[in-house]
């Protein structure tokens, strides 16, 4: 099998299965709810989408699915961090890409309103199920999602970085504990070295 750092991105069926996926799909529905009638304690932007880092349930599938993403990438992983969001009408992914702890990302789709919503990674735009997911290489490659037109579209994305690559010291994203939040400076410190280690590269 090749490593996901010659397969530019791969899309895995059944990352979750069909109780995990009901599972997060009322908890994620559930909690944006409250958080929405609560004028988004845990907000993304003005389209009062919810979105969470470090949310407890989610560094568990973080931890969960270590085994399978290692699996599937070919790659021995430390997990960094998980960040869940759930997108409404206008949502938008702005053209980015992703600093250290996100060196092997995936995004996964939980569920929606069944409005299709693709990632476009490097270009290419990418539709999945619920329950599928696409890994990448987030240091790597732009990823982006264009304006949503449906009403909800959950996802949540793990984060993970090569146990024998450059990145390695990122495991858990510097944190003392799961499911608390990263050191801001630690977080920009990390982007400065990326840039630097892009720039030794060329
Ligand atoms: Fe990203």
């Amino acid at each position: 099998m090749d490593s996901i750092k010659i397969l530019k991105y791969k899309k895995v069926k059944n990352f979750l299965t069909e109780e995990e996926r009901n599972l997060l799909l009322h908890y994620t529905r559930i909690f944006h709810r409250i958080n929405f009638k609560n004028d988004l304690v845990y907000g993304q932007t003005d389209f009062k989408e919810t979105s969470k880092y470090g949310d407890p349930i989610m560094e568990s599938l973080l931890i969960n699915k270590k085994d399978l993403m290692e699996k599937e990438t070919g790659l021995k992983l430390h997990p960094t961090y998980s960040f869940w969001r759930m997108y409404n009408m206008f949502s938008e992914l702005k053209p980015h890409i992703d600093r250290p702890s996100c060196e092997i990302s995936v995004s996964v789709h939980i569920g929606s309103d069944g409005t299709p919503y693709p990632l476009i990674i490097d270009g290419k735009k990418i539709l999945t199920e619920p329950g599928e997911a696409v890994i990448y290489l987030g240091t790597e490659f732009e990823h982006s999602r264009e304006e949503y037109l449906g009403d909800w579209y959950s996802q949540v994305f793990l984060h993970y970085v090569d146990a024998n690559g450059p990145w390695a010291y990122c495991a858990k994203d510097n944190r003392s504990m799961w499911a608390v939040d990263a050191d801001p400076n630690w977080i920009s410190e990390t982007k400065q070295q990326l840039e630097k280690y892009k720039e030794a590269k060329k």
